[in-house]
């Protein structure tokens, strides 16, 4: 969950609560950030000399004759996740945080982040740089006006920004009089002598048994896409790495959480071009991606770094070129004459991409059913350990990513395991660390947001817990974040329906009593690709929901100081059965294939309605019938023991005696939340 690039910032900062303002930095750090007005400025250990870098930055610059100089925090991939060697921001602030923009000027350093991340840089950045609290492009822009006479010139590296972003500059610094220049020779890198080299282990071909259909196929399919377009685009233009990863069924590790390699890909009617680090592709792999011919479903491997050049010249010809807006940089798009472009938000491949075919579906529940099986120790170890007071917050996060690791075809996390506890959970987006870490213990409750790679497919579950005796509010937050939950799994809508317009069933019954979280429903997820995979989810910029789509349903709620509960699964888009058949297309609907209980200490189903219930009653038993037989093949008796137990059905008998009490219990628990919260 560490956004790094501007799409997926402004969904993920809503994802994960920023706008809500739900982020306060938990203690007072005051003597370990540093003090620039008192002289000598107090700087902490954690602090980064950067006065070197900058003043050989200066040095360029000055060569080149700009006069300021704008340093993002991504890759030219856009990624989600950046490798070390794509951390420019981080070497000339010293500040780590993964979202944030530096701008350097002859006497000033600045750095824009937002306020997940001001303790953070207060503790990092020397008193060469100064802190802007406010993330937006605007504020930025503003400040280069403010600095930079009209006439002089402010350099950028082009395949650092996606369109939109240069757009944001582009347009108020031009028409200020102010000159924006594209250099494609990064100047950190330029000044930067122990950069991590670039990655050179092979690249490898994902087995047959792990993928949906053959490169070959899924490249027929965005060709009769091509034709298809009344446009006619003659070649589609892959930016995003996935797209290149998922398209030839390659993988490499160049970043991390993502089994992806640096490349780009041209495809076009008659060639394929895939530009890589050529020396990567063993020969087998050229053999399996036919690249010793020249036909249309032969792969032309050429340099990566011809790709802005290559693709320059192929624009010279009669072409029309097909990219997806939300990935492709400034560095590609600036080479293509804007006549000669076919924008869209998305590439045929994401939209590819994004649709699961029956094969990955299957390999997609496969993952899950195995990581179910590594969650289910942990909760069982959980159980065992806390009360011992031996369990802290980084600890349990190692030793659920060690349980996956165990699994059959596991390649690691997903991404950074959320381990939070009691407050510390309050913060959608804390990650632990040794200097913020809590202990487990069984007066708080404990949220565990955690998935895996695997050769088969990509997981990301929450799950929220307590050891001890919940309060009210504690459980009834949680039942009704349960309860979102469920009705957003089980809602039946027309095909094609924007997820937009069907997140709020998720937040209904919270919203009843006045309760709601401040991020995003839910996003798609990869087999064996990105956590976080586009274009797929409930937000405003997402595509509709389709059948075969994957995505999470994690509603939510953040009482602040005190505790959060998320509950997360992931689930496929599918039919649903319907008496009528309004529009003549099927009705959809979710199916959850994170198969893992709920804690039941938390479930108060004197809330729930019998439907609830027996949704319910009918995932566990499912639970029961899939993870069951695998806990017992994996032999591991305690936790099918354990399975068993925590899948006990809510029986009529509890529901009907419960229900008597229910009116009072409810306005009770109604008056007593209006009470708290207020
Ligand atoms: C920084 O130091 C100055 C002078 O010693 C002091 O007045 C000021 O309160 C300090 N600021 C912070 C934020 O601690
Ligand atoms: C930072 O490093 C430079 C040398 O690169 C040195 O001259 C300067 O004194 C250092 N600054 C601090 C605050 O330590
Ligand atoms: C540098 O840029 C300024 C305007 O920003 C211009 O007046 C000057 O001639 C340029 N110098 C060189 C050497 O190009
Ligand atoms: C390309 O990969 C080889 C290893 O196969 C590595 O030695 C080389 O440094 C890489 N070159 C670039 C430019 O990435
Ligand atoms: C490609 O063809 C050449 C000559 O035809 C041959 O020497 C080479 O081994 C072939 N490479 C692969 C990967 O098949
Ligand atoms: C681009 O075209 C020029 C002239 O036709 C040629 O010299 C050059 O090698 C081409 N570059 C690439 C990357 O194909
Ligand atoms: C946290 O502390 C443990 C134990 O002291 C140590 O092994 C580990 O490397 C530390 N982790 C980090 C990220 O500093």
């Amino acid at each position: 969950m560490a956004p790094s690039h501007w799409s997926f910032s402004a969904w993920m900062f809503i994802l994960c609560g920023y706008a809500a303002g739900l982020y306060k930095q938990p203690s007072s750090e005051k003597e370990t950030t540093r003090n620039c007005t008192s002289s000598p400025p107090i700087l902490p250990p954690t602090v980064v000399n950067t006065s070197q870098q900058l003043s050989a930055l200066r040095q360029e610059m000055r060569n080149l004759n700009i006069s300021a100089y704008i340093i993002p925090a991504t890759d030219a991939h856009m990624s989600e996740y950046i490798a070390l060697r794509d951390k420019r921001r981080e070497y000339m602030t010293g500040f780590a945080g993964s979202a944030g923009t530096a701008v350097v000027t002859m006497t000033k350093a600045a750095l824009w982040t937002d306020s997940r991340y001001w303790t953070e840089a207060e503790r990092q950045m020397d008193c060469n740089w100064e802190l802007q609290r406010t993330p937006w492009i605007s504020s930025i822009v503003e400040w280069l006006l403010n600095e930079i006479p009209p006439g002089e010139t402010i350099g950028f590296d082009p395949f650092l920004f996606s369109i939109q972003d240069w757009n944001s500059y582009s347009e108020p610094i031009t028409s200020a009089g102010r000159m924006l220049s594209s250099i494609t020779t990064n100047l950190v890198d330029t000044v930067w002598s122990t950069r991590p080299p670039p990655p050179s282990d092979e690249i490898y071909e994902l087995n047959h048994e792990f993928t949906g259909s053959t490169w070959q196929e899924k490249v027929s399919s965005i060709r009769s896409q091509m034709s298809q377009h009344f446009q006619k685009p003659t070649a589609v233009l892959l930016s995003a790495l996935d797209e290149s990863a998922w398209l030839f069924n390659l993988r490499g590790k160049d970043i991390p959480y993502n089994p992806f390699f640096y490349s780009y890909t041209l495809l076009s009617h008659d060639f394929i071009r895939l530009f890589v680090n050529v020396s990567r592709i063993t020969p087998e792999v050229q053999k399996y991606l036919n690249t010793n011919c020249t036909g249309p479903l032969c792969i032309q491997l050429i340099d990566y770094n011809q790709v802005q050049e290559n693709v320059r010249n192929y624009t010279e010809g009669k072409v029309k070129v097909w990219i997806g807006m939300e990935y492709t940089t400034y560095g590609l798009y600036e080479v293509i004459p804007k006549e000669k472009l076919l924008t869209d938000n998305y590439s045929p491949v994401m939209k590819n991409k994004a649709v699961k075919n029956q094969k990955e579906q299957q390999l997609m529940r496969k993952s899950h059913i195995r990581d179910a099986v590594a969650v289910i120790q942990y909760l069982v170890w959980l159980e065992k350990n806390v009360p011992k007071g031996t369990v802290d917050e980084m600890s349990s996060a190692s030793y659920v990513d060690s349980l996956r690791g165990k699994q059959k075809h596991s390649a690691g996390p997903s991404f950074a395991t959320i381990s939070a506890s009691g407050l510390n959970a309050a913060l959608a987006h804390y990650s632990p660390s040794n200097k913020t870490k809590r202990k487990l213990t069984v007066d708080e409750m404990y949220l565990i947001d955690s998935g895996g790679q695997y050769l088969d497919g990509t997981t990301d579950i929450t799950r929220t817990l307590h050891w001890g005796t919940p309060t009210a509010l504690e459980k009834e937050a949680y039942t009704r974040v349960l309860m979102g939950n469920i009705d957003l799994t089980t809602l039946i809508f027309p095909s094609e329906s924007s997820g937009r317009n069907l997140e709020m069933v998720a937040r209904k019954p919270l919203w009843e009593v006045g309760l709601n979280y401040g991020h995003g429903t839910g996003h798609g997820i990869g087999n064996f690709l990105s956590i976080h995979e586009w274009p797929v989810g409930f937000q405003s910029n997402n595509i509709p929901m389709a059948k075969g789509m994957f995505t999470s349903i994690e509603p939510g709620y953040y009482h602040d100081g005190g505790f959060g509960i998320r509950i997360e699964d992931v689930a496929l888009v599918i039919e649903a059965q319907t008496k009528h058949m309004f529009g003549g297309q099927p009705y959809l609907t979710f199916e959850a294939v994170t198969l893992v209980p709920y804690d039941q200490k938390l479930i108060d189903i004197t809330i729930m309605s019998a439907t609830q219930i027996n949704y319910l009653n009918n995932y566990y038993q499912t639970i029961r019938n899939i993870i069951g037989p695998e806990l017992q093949q994996q032999k591991l008796e305690e936790e099918y023991t354990w399975l068993v137990r925590n899948t006990e059905p809510f029986s009529q008998g509890t529901l009907a005696t419960v229900s008597m009490g229910l009116m009072t219990f409810t306005l009770l628990a109604n008056v007593f939340l209006q009470k708290v919260l207020i």
